[in-house]
């Protein structure tokens, strides 16, 4: 097959950031998918429907007029998140889901939450009105090895917490171990994974072997082989509880660059491609539709889009470093060739 054509696809993570940057990197995202959830670990972070909807309003501002883009907020968590201001929050439209970073976990998560239990009602309220509870699933603790951090909170705070609140809306986002592909397989429909394109494409080799590679670098940090093929059987094989959600997430080239390099890798220009490419090398394009957007509109229970994007065999090039309104920014694979290109969409 030379050519597929799919329904718009979402991008069910990303990090659109805010200034300047957000005008440089949205019309990535916005030129090839329909809708976004947004990720609010700004700074400060996006923590109540007022300022969702200023920060809703500063990336239309960025969003090309015929784009068709929907920006889909989330609130960001906090131990003092008030249940009622969420709940009205989300009936008013303005939340789609909400976010939770275990504090300390990642970039800007400073005011997360420190322990489960201080947003328990938050999570009660959730449950009871169906709101998507989009988690960073990242213990902290210095003990545990940073390799662990994931399977460590799937035992210890995730699979508890579904104990006691089995109808909790959840996505476990960007995950990157076998134990998160495991997790998500044996739980209810209640229960679903993003996949980010570089844990389909990088072990741990692939940053640390003949030199650091801090663009290769995010969090939860990439893993041994055996979870990267995980993922990719999770990706491509058509359960539809695992979706596709970026996590592109720029920063500026001397911030990852630096001898304490940030956390995150800006996919948004190729990440549809980049995608593809491994629905390929699996054989298994036809489960790429439903990968790329069928599965999430289903468990956010929005419809699919109406839009088609053709995307075509051709080698590209991907650029060194792009430029985002004056930020200099390293792209995922970049001066890699990529076999795929996006042709055209109606
Ligand atoms: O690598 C990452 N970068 N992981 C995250 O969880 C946050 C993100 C960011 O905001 O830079
Ligand atoms: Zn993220």
């Amino acid at each position: 097959m030379n050519s597929i054509t799919i329904r718009r696809p979402d991008d069910w993570h990303v990090h659109l950031r805010d200034g300047d940057v957000l005008t440089g990197v949205t019309p990535y995202t916005a030129r090839v998918f329909g809708r976004a959830i947004i990720m609010p670990n700004l700074v400060p972070p996006v923590t109540t429907a007022a300022m969702a909807e200023a920060y809703r309003r500063r990336i239309m501002a960025a969003v090309p007029a015929s784009s068709g883009f929907t920006p889909l907020m989330t609130c960001y968590l906090t131990d003092a998140t008030n249940p009622a201001d969420l709940a009205d929050g989300h009936a008013a439209g303005i939340f789609t889901a909400a976010k939770l970073y275990p504090a300390g976990a990642t970039t800007n998560s400073a005011s997360g939450v420190t322990a489960i239990a201080n947003i328990r009602r938050v999570l009660a309220v959730m449950e009871r009105i169906g709101m998507p509870l989009c988690v960073h699933g990242e213990v902290t603790d210095p003990d545990i090895d940073i390799f662990d951090r994931e399977a460590v909170f799937i035992d210890r705070v995730l699979a508890p917490l579904l104990r006691d609140m089995p109808g909790l809306r959840v996505v476990l986002e960007h995950a990157t171990t076998s134990q998160a592909v495991q997790f998500v397989d044996a739980a209810g429909p209640n229960i679903a994974a993003t996949i980010t394109p570089q844990h389909l494409h990088l072990n741990r080799n692939a940053m640390l072997v003949g030199g650091i590679r801090p663009h290769a670098y995010c969090l939860p940090v990439a893993k041994r082989e055996e979870h990267r093929l995980a993922l990719r059987r999770a990706a491509t094989g058509g359960s539809g509880r695992f979706f596709l959600g970026t996590d592109s997430a720029p920063h500026a080239r001397h911030m990852k660059e630096s001898g304490c390099g940030c956390a995150g890798i800006f996919n948004a220009p190729h990440a549809l491609e980049s995608y593809l490419t491994v629905f390929d090398q699996e054989n298994a394009l036809e489960h790429f539709e439903r990968f790329a957007s069928l599965a999430g509109p289903e468990f956010y229970r929005v419809p699919v889009n109406e839009g088609l994007v053709t995307l075509v065999r051709s080698d590209v090039r991907i650029p060194d470093v792009l430029d985002a309104a004056g930020t200099a920014i390293v792209p995922f694979h970049a001066g890699e060739t990529i076999g795929w290109k996006i042709s055209s969409m109606s």
